[in-house]
């Protein structure tokens, strides 16, 4: 068998490691302009040359060869005759010299490479490598090399948390070649390089290897090049520690100075080497960062919500990693905003359950990179599920924004690489503008924010989504927990509250109303006249009967109120709405005492439904929900009559209210129902005028001071997540009945994403995209009605039953999440017919 070496393959002929001593200047691997004293050093020259030796091998003919002994003596002969070099390119010219003078026409081609081992403390050597051609007769350099080979260097490097603690080993090897021999002319002197560079290394924080690299290779490409020279840098850098049972691990990139444009270039400042490398901020002055939070696995609510709460205590978290610094101030986090959550279907995946997405805004002292490991660290917390050891993450948490931070570790070439983003760190988040179930969380936040890379708002680049997402795969999602927590349920963590499992949620759009069904919400009103004979006992039976025959006429959530709104309805103190409303939640949820009704029972167990608490009271609300209550509705949407107190100077507002009911509705994660009503009371003043512009005055009097109420309840520390608010326009307060009417008839308007107010004071609705409760049942605007014109008749509010219906299919119609309703036996069918006709 032969084997045939492609036409042209040149033969090889080497002189390897010539040992030779000599008088090099002090550092001189390469041009140093400080004059100095020669030292004797270490050199290994080799000397490889391209010669034909097909007739040398067939003849054996000595004469057809090249003496490499001879060439050797005369290498060492000539090198000896200088007393001084200035620099290893002095020596190879020097080599090349002889060369020239005794071997042209032996061979036309030549590779001369000298080490220098000796060269640095910090390196295994420092090698200059020459290339030279015999064309037309000249011998001509056509690329030379420069290596600083081994570069040991202990740094910081790593995502690992005790990777993020003691530096580790690092080895570098940094080739840079050109065809252009003025590029010689640009390096500086050898060792001062070297420790730039080792200086650099030992200081940068990066999070992967290719980012140091990257650096690395920056680095050297801003040092040699003026811009005019065109040559390539290859960086070899590996971590010998990283992998337990493999030598290192190890990248290799290539890089030309085409990949750092010259803005990028210019001196490696200070900030240049680690823009993230401070642990928290001097100043103490807190920064804005966007997290996308998402989940599809397990109980996808509760993992998003205890990842929040994580992140609010990153002392805890990240002490546990010995993440202390002496002196530095205490590490802080406030979650300040959150998005909507969406359910969103994978298209192309069908058997995994749909991710829950959303984001929030925090504000913290954390730096970039502490804030990345406070987030793998909440996701590794999360993700402790026992039962499954290496699934995928129960929850991802990305950084989207740091504040207007640009930082991108990969090469400029590849800026939109999006392939090569894994191991990088990239702020703004580098799919942000393609991943629409990221962006349209932080468009529910912060719209007009300017992604200081793209330099578009985020509304545009959600405008500028090349095929945006059909609506029904991204509905909006409203969970409820479940509730009464059992004793079981404990936290981690002493500093926040075990986090309640999910009963159930909602999905709902306000972009299109056919994806989403109605929710029939039954109300069970607990004062003692509404019940045959008022004692206890019969109220609990009747009010379980009730409940059992609104849950399996197919009621969603039941409503319980122990203290009516209704215009004059006489005062009620804490203490009796407490004693009208508790025994019934804990009779639900009990599931006692047993009905008569003996062909319902245990067909549909009422023990679970979803509750929700009537109620203004923080004292009721925090005992009901304690005993089982799943959600608060509250029409004077968290500020209750309790809020407005007497004084010197008149009504004073307090927000001990607000505060109360917010902490309540964070602690155990409870969908909040908030009403549009206007005052304290309500009761006897002539609230409904509106002095809004329009013909829509009263939908925008609706927008601006509901509005104005949810955004100090949803936003700043403390408040409650914007995916647990349902809002509600208050048909029946405050309102005239054309008022009713116009707000019944474009409810849709309410929650449209649209411009509100004049001039200086327009904004955007804040009550864009939330979801609607609308109350219409039995209400006197339908009495007034009736009342008037022909057919003119008297109702009570129990002969409203088909008024009700009417309404009721427009509130469907309006895409309401849920209705509110007494009768809900007869109502059930009106919402299933209405939900058939429009959803
Ligand atoms: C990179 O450097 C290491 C030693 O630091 C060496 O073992 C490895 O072969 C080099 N890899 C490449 C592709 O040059
Ligand atoms: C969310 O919070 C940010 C930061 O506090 C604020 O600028 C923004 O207006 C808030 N967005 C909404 C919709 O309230
Ligand atoms: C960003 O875009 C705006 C217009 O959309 C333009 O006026 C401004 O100059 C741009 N800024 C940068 C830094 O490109």
């Amino acid at each position: 068998m032969s084997i045939t070496l492609p036409q042209g393959t040149p033969d090889v002929v080497r002189i390897n490691a010539l040992q030779l001593i000599l008088p090099l200047l002090s550092g001189a691997q390469w041009p140093t302009d400080e004059p100095n004293e020669p030292v004797l050093q270490p050199v290994e020259l080799s000397l490889e040359i391209q010669h034909d030796t097909r007739a040398a091998a067939s003849s054996d003919d000595i004469e057809s060869c090249i003496d490499y002994s001879k060439l050797a003596r005369g290498i060492q002969k000539k090198l000896s005759a200088e007393p001084v070099y200035d620099s290893l390119d002095h020596v190879a010219d020097t080599v090349c010299q002889l060369i020239v003078e005794k071997y042209t026409g032996a061979f036309e081609h030549f590779q001369l490479t000298i080490v220098q081992p000796k060269a640095s403390l910090l390196c295994e050597a420092l090698v200059a490598s020459y290339t030279s051609e015999l064309v037309h007769g000249q011998w001509h350099v056509s690329e030379v090399k420069h290596t600083i080979r081994g570069l040991r260097c202990p740094t910081i490097i790593g995502i690992h948390p005790h990777e993020r603690e003691a530096r580790q080993e690092t080895r570098v090897t940094v080739d840079f070649w050109s065809r252009d021999v003025r590029h010689v002319a640009n390096l500086p002197e050898g060792r001062g390089l070297v420790r730039s560079l080792y200086e650099a290394i030992y200081h940068s924080q990066y999070l992967t290897l290719e980012a140091l690299a990257s650096y690395v290779a920056k680095l050297m490409i801003s040092v040699v090049s003026d811009g005019t020279i065109a040559f390539d840098v290859k960086v070899n850098a590996s971590k010998p520690h990283a992998i337990p049972l493999a030598a290192s691990a190890e990248v290799v990139i290539h890089r030309t100075p085409g990949d750092f444009p010259a803005d990028t270039l210019s001196p490696p400042a200070e900030e240049e080497t680690s823009p993230l490398d401070f642990h928290v901020t001097k100043t103490g002055v807190n920064h804005i960062a966007v997290l996308a939070l998402g989940s599809n696995l397990g109980d996808r609510f509760r993992h998003i919500e205890y990842a929040l709460r994580l992140l609010e205590i990153p002392r805890e978290l990240l002490e546990e990693e010995g993440e202390h610094r002496e002196g530095a101030s205490p590490m802080q986090l406030t979650v300040v905003n959150t998005s909507f959550l969406y359910e969103t279907k994978a298209m192309y995946v069908t058997d995994q359950p749909a991710f829950i997405n959303g984001a929030c805004v925090v504000e913290t002292n954390l730096s970039p990179l502490t804030l990345l490991r406070l987030v793998k660290k909440v996701e590794e917390v999360v993700g402790r599920v026992p039962s499954i050891r290496h699934g995928p993450r129960a929850v991802d948490v990305d950084i989207i924004f740091y504040g207007s931070l640009v930082y991108d570790t990969r090469p400029s070439a590849r800026k939109n690489d999006l392939n090569l983003y894994e191991n990088q760190l990239i702020i703004p988040h580098a799919r942000l503008a393609e991943r629409e179930f990221v962006l349209r969380p932080v468009l529910d936040m912060i719209p007009d924010f300017i992604h200081p890379a793209l330099n578009k708002t985020v509304r545009q680049l959600a405008e500028n989504m090349e095929a945006p997402m059909e609506d029904w795969l991204m509905l909006r999602a409203v969970p409820f927990p479940k509730l009464p927590l059992s004793p079981s349920e404990v936290s981690l963590y002493p500093s926040i509250p075990p986090v309640p499992s999910t009963a159930a949620y909602w999905t709902y759009s306000t972009e299109t109303r056919k994806c989403f069904k109605t929710h029939v919400m039954a109300t069970l009103n607990t004062t003692p006249d509404s019940f045959s004979d008022g004692s206890k006992h019969n109220n609990l039976l009747s009010a379980m009967e009730y409940v059992r025959d609104s849950v399996s006429a197919g009621a969603d959530i039941v409503d319980i109120g122990g203290y009516s709104t209704r215009p004059n309805a006489p005062f009620v103190s804490v203490e009796d709405e407490l004693e009208r409303v508790i025994p019934f939640v804990k009779a639900i949820r009990s599931g006692q005492p047993q009905t008569t009704s003996e062909e319902t029972t245990g067909a549909n167990p009422v023990e679970n439904v979803l509750l929700s608490v009537d109620t203004f009271r923080p004292e009721v609300a925090e005992a009901a929900i304690a005993a089982g209550v799943n959600c608060i509705n509250d029409v004077y949407a968290f500020m209750g009559p309790d809020s407005y107190q007497e004084s010197d100077e008149g009504k004073v507002v307090s927000s001990v209210v607000t505060a109360r009911m917010k902490a309540t509705a964070r602690k155990y994660s409870t969908p909040v129902m908030l009403m549009h009503s206007r005052g304290d009371a309500g009761q006897n003043k002539d609230y409904s005028m509106y002095n809004y512009a329009g013909e829509d005055a009263v939908i925008e009097g609706i927008r601006v001071e509901l509005g104005g109420k949810v955004e100090k309840i949803v936003t700043g520390k403390g408040g409650v997540r914007r995916w647990l608010v349902i809002v509600d326009p208050g048909i029946g307060f405050s309102k005239t009945v054309q008022g009713n009417l116009h707000t019944l008839k474009n409810a849709a308007k309410v929650t449209a994403d649209v411009v509100i107010g004049h001039g200086e004071t327009q904004k955007r609705n804040p009550l864009r995209g939330y979801s609607q409760l609308i109350g219409v049942s039995r209400k006197s605007f339908l009495g007034k009605i009736l009342a008037e014109g022909e057919n003119a008749r008297e109702t009570t509010p129990t002969e409203r039953t088909w008024a009700t219906a009417a309404a009721v299919t427009c509130a469907v119609q309006q895409g309401a999440v849920s209705v509110r309703v007494h009768d809900v036996k007869k109502m059930a069918d009106v919402v299933k017919i209405a939900d058939a006709l429009w959803r």
